[in-house]
């Protein structure tokens, strides 16, 4: 009874350690930086050698990414067009690996500072996109300045831009009425969304750059970050459709191109499915060529990929700065919500591996940073191995709105930003001083 008893306890560990195992290679086997973040003596060596936080890039995950996109739209539409989303990361070192791996590349910038870093990775403006919103006129005349394809929020900014000069291309951007993104502060459009025209208004906007003596148009779409179902996608391209042959039959313009934004979603989680780009861009093509059969003279499809660009290549190499059991069980590392915002703002989940020997789960903790806020947590009620002081810890998947949402509350410097190439490393952006931070004081 008893060698029964301590065989069944056996068993049940062995099984218990198995499962464990088992999820563990399972989790692991869905990122494509596993093997590179198990690399114990290189992540070591970048912590030795720029300090914690960093943000860590992968160049071949980069290079990838953008070759998969720019090859599968290449396959399906006749004519493409990539305009790079710069708000997720305008690291101008990143920018310029992505225009090296597909030369035409374009920018999508919100702001002057993104024009600026498209133009420091050698970016031509006329391939940019500029989708300003509630943009000031000093924006506006910036953006005309560099002949940058404007694109415009709202009838009442092309009245203003009027006022500073006439481009010879335009294109505004609609607000269908619906949008989607992974979480409700990500969904950029429909009735609770800031951004866009109504549809029922935007033959408006157009009529009115047509009558000032415009003739080139475009028209630009983005509903949401974050999006990994195809069926959505088919729902989103086949809506922007109906409204792009509504204006140009009312007006008799033809559209040059067609902006379906940003929004590739990527899998945060290892239960996500990765948008199977073959599948969803034969549909889309289908979709808008079903609706202009005359390929030669259909509008470009263009594409403003953020998070399915850089988001998966970067990383966040923390170390363990203190352990606390308190009502719950804190892991204190040296990333807080300054460093990554989407935990704290959106509530979004980021995997986490322990560099080196990961070990079995050992409990329930939350992340959290230094920052005196409650909200500052990387990971809440997240399974986790033992730490102690001074493991370091990798946050994956924060390539894409990662360094380019940390900020300096509690007078924090920003992290170091480096650049992986096998197990070479470089530099990209130095680690911010407190100094850096009182720079504009004039003290
Ligand atoms: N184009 C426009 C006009 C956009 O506003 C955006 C993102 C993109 C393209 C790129 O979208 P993506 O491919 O990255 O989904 N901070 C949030 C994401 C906000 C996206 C805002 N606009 C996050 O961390 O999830």
């Amino acid at each position: 009874m008893a060698y029964s008893s301590t065989f069944t306890y056996d068993l049940k560990q062995i099984m218990n350690k198995f499962r464990l195992q088992l999820t563990y290679e399972i989790r692991m086997n869905t990122h494509p930086l596993r093997e590179l973040i198990k690399d114990s003596e290189l992540m070591s060596s970048i912590a030795q050698s720029y300090g914690t936080p960093s943000y860590i890039y992968e160049k071949g995950q980069i290079e990838n990414n953008v070759k998969r996109l720019k090859n599968t739209l290449a396959t399906y539409f006749e004519k493409s067009h990539i305009c790079y989303a710069v708000k997720a990361n305008s690291n101008p070192h990143l920018l310029r690996l992505m225009k090296s791996a597909h030369p035409e590349l374009g920018g999508d910038c919100s702001s002057p500072g993104e024009i600026y870093a498209a133009g420091l990775a050698g970016i031509d403006p006329k391939d940019c996109i500029y989708t300003g919103n509630y943009e000031s006129n000093s924006d506006i005349a910036m953006a005309l300045k560099k002949g940058v394809y404007l694109n415009l929020d709202d009838e009442t900014s092309f009245d203003r831009l009027l006022k500073i000069g006439k481009p010879k291309r335009i294109s505004f951007r609609l607000n269908p009425g619906f949008g989607k993104g992974t979480f409700s502060q990500i969904t950029t459009a429909g009735e609770n969304a800031k951004f866009g025209i109504p549809a029922e208004k935007i033959i408006n906007a157009y009529k009115k750059a047509q009558d000032a003596g415009i003739r080139q148009f475009g028209l630009q779409c983005m509903a949401g970050s974050g999006n990994l179902d195809e069926d959505y996608w088919e729902e989103l391209l086949t809506a922007i459709l109906h409204h792009t042959k509504k204006i140009e039959s009312s007006l008799g313009i033809n559209f040059e191109f067609i902006s379906i934004g940003g929004g590739l979603g990527i899998p945060y989680k290892d239960e996500d499915t990765p948008l199977n780009y073959n599948r969803l861009f034969a549909k889309l093509s289908n979709i808008l060529y079903h609706n202009y059969p005359e390929k030669a003279s259909a509008p470009s499809l263009w594409v403003e990929p953020g998070k399915s660009f850089i988001g998966d290549a970067g990383f966040i190499l923390t170390r363990v700065t203190g352990l606390k059991e308190s009502y719950k069980n804190f892991v204190g590392i040296d990333a807080g919500m300054e460093t990554l915002m989407r935990p704290a703002l959106y509530g979004a989940y980021h995997r986490m591996i322990k560099v080196g020997e990961h070990g079995e789960n050992n409990g329930s903790y939350d992340f959290t940073g230094p920052i005196c806020e409650n909200t500052d947590r990387i990971a809440t009620a997240r399974e986790f191995p033992k730490v102690t002081e001074g493991d370091l810890i990798a946050i994956l998947d924060a390539g894409a709105y990662g360094y380019a949402m940390s900020h300096n509350f509690n007078t924090r410097p920003r992290a170091a930003e480096v650049l992986l190439d096998g197990d070479t490393h470089q530099l990209i952006r130095k680690r911010e001083t407190i100094e850096d931070i009182f720079f504009g004081c004039n003290v």
